[in-house]
């Protein structure tokens, strides 16, 4: 079953990936532009995710970050590091994420901190886990209490970030940034914020965490839809009773 062998294989690339966390020195940090980190850990745990899953599954397609690819009805979506500016600091808050896209529908979603002793899985229908426990998303109604996640970039004028900052405070939220967007669609699933939010996500950022989030109960945006798959789109993931408020707040439909 996919998703089983692809928990095996997502674990030998934590390893990977924590074997150049670990040595910070060896990680050859380039910019690919304005606040867009790279490293070479990204382009190795990628190359060996592809060669992996081709062995694997040799009829599915790969999309990834850094070598691009095409979209079919079988199609793995992957971020080898996410979170990479985290990672180039020594800042554990980062992530390997692999999303199963079947016939379109987010089917299967692993995101891997392995700096953090933290794996979540999910499969579409089977709910979602936390090193194997289940979790869920949190109770919170009132966006006064409200603890949510505004995630950032430079692909979005930065006027337009501030204004969803803006509003999501004068309505009484809490907001951070962590820096990672696949372990914020995790931090909704299990309940440690309340929604996280991003004008523009791409799809190799969200797709494993929709499955998550989306199995322990989250409302979310239906981000696959026009070419979010290739060029990403808006996101809104938040607890079902937050998530029309925070729709507005975002100006996402
Ligand atoms: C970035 C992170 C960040 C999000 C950005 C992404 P990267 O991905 O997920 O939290 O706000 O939109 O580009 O560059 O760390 O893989």
């Amino acid at each position: 079953m996919r998703r089983y062998a692809v928990q095996g294989l997502v674990a030998e690339a934590g390893r990977l990936a924590l074997d150049y966390f670990g040595r910070q020195e060896s990680l050859g940090v380039t910019m690919k532009g304005a606040q867009d980190w790279l490293t070479v850990a990204d382009g190795a745990v990628e190359d060996f995710l592809r060669q992996r899953l081709a062995v694997l599954f040799p009829t599915d397609t790969v999309i990834g970050e850094e070598g691009g690819g095409a979209a079919s009805d079988a199609v793995w979506i992957i971020d080898p590091i996410d979170g990479t500016m985290n990672f180039a600091h020594g800042d554990r808050n980062w992530c390997i994420s692999i999303g199963f896209l079947l016939n379109r529908v987010p089917t299967i979603g692993i995101v891997a901190a392995p700096a953090l002793d933290e794996l979540y899985v999910a499969q579409r229908g089977q709910g979602a886990t936390l090193n194997g426990r289940p979790i869920a998303v949190s109770a919170t109604e009132d966006l006064k209490r409200a603890y949510v996640e505004l995630g950032w970039s430079t692909r979005i004028p930065f006027e337009r970030y501030l204004a969803v900052l803006q509003r999501g405070n004068a309505a009484g939220c809490a907001v951070k940034r962590s820096g990672s967007g696949a372990l914020g669609l995790c931090h909704v699933a299990n309940g440690r914020t309340d929604a996280y939010l991003e004008l523009h996500i791409n799809a190799w950022d969200v797709a494993a965490g929709i499955v998550i989030a989306g199995e322990a109960g989250a409302s979310i945006n239906d981000f696959f839809a026009g070419d979010g798959i290739s060029n990403g789109n808006p996101i809104v993931c938040a607890t079902p009773a937050l998530a029309p408020r925070l729709r507005e707040i975002a100006g996402i439909s």
